[in-house]
């Protein structure tokens, strides 16, 4: 059928003119806005002086070759990467020599372990496509922006390991993407925000080692995908709620070192994928439920320091893991 494929032709070859003759209209402003984008972002790490030894050595190589740098096939960089490892660092380097405005493309920024002091800029909330933000082992101080509330595509949240004080913003509970949130090891205070309850998609929640009091928000427990919940280390009051109960994936359980001073809840046994369950040093009162005896999965069990009283249920003498982790049976891997 020549006659169809002549047509077919024609329409092609339309199709492909007007397509070359939009593009060719506005070619030169499309160009020149990219390359005085692509500008700013080498103008704004040559700024930070982060990669002074770079800049000094090939002051006029593109930053996409620089140590921690990936950049899309246009020239945009959309992941910086450094951790401890990242050879030379400048001494005082903060975060507030990085023009957050300047990187639109920028999805992963992790510099972690790098030393950086002072506060967290709240331009960070800026850099609309950011999935993964790892500022992790630095001497951050001050409270978290609010700003933070604005990155809602982020995926994994973690500041953990800094000086960082004030409260947990409420607003954290617009991150409704979040899968992973550390906040560990800081000095964070006030109570847990029961609209952390909102991030249904977390599988990992660590708060561990800051001055948070108050009692668990029931919310928490709405958070039916959460493998593994930290918040050890703190000054929470119990009791621990029998909806505890329907974090049926929880690997890891870990609330030692708080002021629970109430009994472990019987429902505890209905969470069968536990491994590890501490919590030593946390007041608990009343007997060691029989139920723990159904926790087959059990590798680390710790109940030491609280005031426990009555007999060990013969259940215990059942959690073989306990002591052979290796030989688990119909266990799910641990924290993944
Ligand atoms: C080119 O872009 C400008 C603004 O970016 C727009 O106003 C104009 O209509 C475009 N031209 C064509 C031919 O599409
Ligand atoms: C980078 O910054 C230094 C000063 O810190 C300056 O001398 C140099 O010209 C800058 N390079 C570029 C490419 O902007
Ligand atoms: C940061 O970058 C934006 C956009 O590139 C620019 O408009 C602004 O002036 C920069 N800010 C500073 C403090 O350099
Ligand atoms: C953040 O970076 C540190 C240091 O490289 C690493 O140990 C940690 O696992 C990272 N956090 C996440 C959530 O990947
Ligand atoms: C909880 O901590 C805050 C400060 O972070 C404090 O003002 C409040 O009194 C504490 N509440 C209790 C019951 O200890
Ligand atoms: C817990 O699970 C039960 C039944 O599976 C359900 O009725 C209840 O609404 C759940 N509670 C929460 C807080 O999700
Ligand atoms: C629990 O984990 C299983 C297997 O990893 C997964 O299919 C399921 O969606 C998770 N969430 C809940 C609420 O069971
Ligand atoms: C493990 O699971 C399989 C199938 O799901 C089952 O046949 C087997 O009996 C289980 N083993 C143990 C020790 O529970």
């Amino acid at each position: 059928m020549p006659s169809s494929v002549s047509i077919s032709l024609v329409i092609l070859v339309w199709t492909t003119t007007v397509i070359t003759h939009v593009g060719g209209a506005n070619t030169s402003t499309v160009a020149k806005s990219q390359s005085s984008s692509l500008h700013q972002e080498a103008e704004a790490l040559n700024r930070t002086e982060w990669w002074w030894w770079r800049q000094y050595e090939e002051s006029t190589s593109s930053p996409c070759k620089w140590g921690g740098i990936v950049c899309n096939d246009g020239g945009s960089v959309t992941k910086i990467n450094l951790d401890s490892t990242s050879t030379i660092w400048h001494e005082n380097a903060q975060l507030r020599d990085f023009n957050f405005s300047s990187f639109p493309n920028l999805v992963r920024f992790k510099l972690a372990g790098m030393r950086l002091s002072g506060s967290i800029p709240p331009e960070i909330g800026s850099v609309s496509k950011l999935t993964h933000l790892n500022l992790s082992g630095n001497f951050l101080s001050g409270e978290l922006p609010l700003s933070l509330a604005k990155l809602t595509q982020l995926v994994v949240l973690d500041i953990s390991f800094n000086q960082m004080r004030g409260p947990i913003p409420i607003q954290l509970g617009n991150l409704r993407s979040l899968v992973e949130l550390y906040l560990g090891e800081n000095y964070f205070s006030g109570t847990i925000p029961s609209t952390l309850g909102l991030l249904t998609c977390l599988t990992h929640l660590d708060l561990h080692s800051n001055k948070i009091n108050g009692t668990i928000p029931s919310e928490i427990y709405n958070l039916k995908n959460l493998k593994a919940l930290r918040l050890d280390k703190n000054n929470l009051f119990g009791p621990i709620s029998s909806k505890i109960r329907n974090l049926t994936n929880l690997t890891l359980l870990s609330l030692f070192s708080n002021k629970i001073n109430s009994p472990i809840p019987l429902e505890i046994g209905e969470m069968r994928e536990l491994r590890h369950l501490d919590l030593h040093d946390s007041g608990l009162t009343g007997s060691i439920p029989s139920t723990l005896g159904l926790l087959t999965c059990l590798t680390h069990l710790d109940l030491h320091s609280n005031q426990i009283s009555g007999t060990i249920p013969s259940g215990i003498y059942n959690l073989k893991n306990l002591m052979k982790p290796d030989r688990k049976k119909n266990c799910s891997h641990f924290g993944n």
